[in-house]
């Protein structure tokens, strides 16, 4: 039987429950990192540069919080920022949607005028699957695309190090989740990837998006927490430190 289309509204709701099955109690990082974010930023018109957006989780929970917040959601992705855009669209001109390859040296350049304005840069589930070397490297743009009293948090997959038992227990408690959501009938990526093919309007971004890496798919390098707050205070945060986990999902944040 031929998959039917999927309207873009529809797809951001089964992304949502899709990267549950991943992230265990996902809302509630979204609960702690805001509850974070408003203890040290108490402004309501916040501007906040969610950092590899996809859809826009981050920017849609935000902006529905905070009614005077403003966010620019970045991402490489023109699938992702296609169904986030069709989707979540601009809320009253409030949220303003880049594409940027955070790959690229250049990437802050796409953010035009906010750059060196955002109260936050926020990320979630994302950075984990940038290079080390990427990754330093992009902490080092966030700091400077904050204001001097601006902070950064991002909720990601920040194991312990590599071949640690730490790890292993920590890696096999969450398959044994994961198959457990799976099994209970929550969507898999592959599920979701399968509906976005089925949706015709997508059919250009989804060209588009196979050329985005060559390369295919790859291990993610997982860098380490402690390897995160390393580079954020090489960055040049003047702290940076886990404020939420759950086995290996964590919240880090570098304080500007
Ligand atoms: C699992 S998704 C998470 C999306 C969203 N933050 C969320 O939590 O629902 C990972 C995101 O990272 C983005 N990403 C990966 N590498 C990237 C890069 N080099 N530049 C920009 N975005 C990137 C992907 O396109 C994807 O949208």
């Amino acid at each position: 039987m031929t998959a039917q289309p999927t309207p873009l509204p529809d797809l951001l709701t089964r992304w949502d429950v899709q990267q549950t099955a991943y992230i265990a109690d996902r809302d509630r990082v979204y609960e702690v990192m805001f509850e974070v974010l408003t203890h040290l930023k108490p402004a309501e018109d916040l501007v906040v540069l969610d950092l590899a957006c996809g859809p826009g989780a981050i920017s849609g929970r935000l902006l529905e919080l905070l009614p005077k917040a403003r966010a620019v959601a970045v991402d490489v992705d023109p699938v992702l920022l296609a169904i986030g855009e069709g989707s979540l669209g601009e809320v009253d001109g409030r949220l303003r949607w880049v594409r940027a390859d955070l790959r690229d040296p250049d990437w802050p350049e796409a953010l035009g005028e906010d750059a060196g304005a955002f109260d936050a840069v926020l990320s979630s589930t994302a950075l984990h699957w940038l290079d080390p070397a990427v990754l330093t490297a992009t902490y080092r743009h966030a700091l400077r695309l904050l204001r001097p009293d601006g902070v950064l948090l991002n909720a990601d997959y920040l194991p312990h190090p590599q071949g640690s038992r730490l790890r292993a227990v920590s890696d096999a408690i969450a398959l044994t989740r994961r198959e457990r959501a799976l099994a209970g009938g929550a969507e898999s990526w592959e599920s979701w990837w399968e509906a976005v093919r089925a949706e015709p309007a997508l059919a250009d971004a989804l060209a588009e998006r196979a050329a985005l890496w060559p390369e295919g798919a790859r291990d993610w390098t997982g860098a380490s927490h402690r390897f995160h707050e390393a580079a954020l205070l090489d960055a040049g945060f003047a702290e940076a430190g886990v404020v939420w986990q759950d086995l290996q999902e964590r919240i880090v944040v570098g304080l500007r």
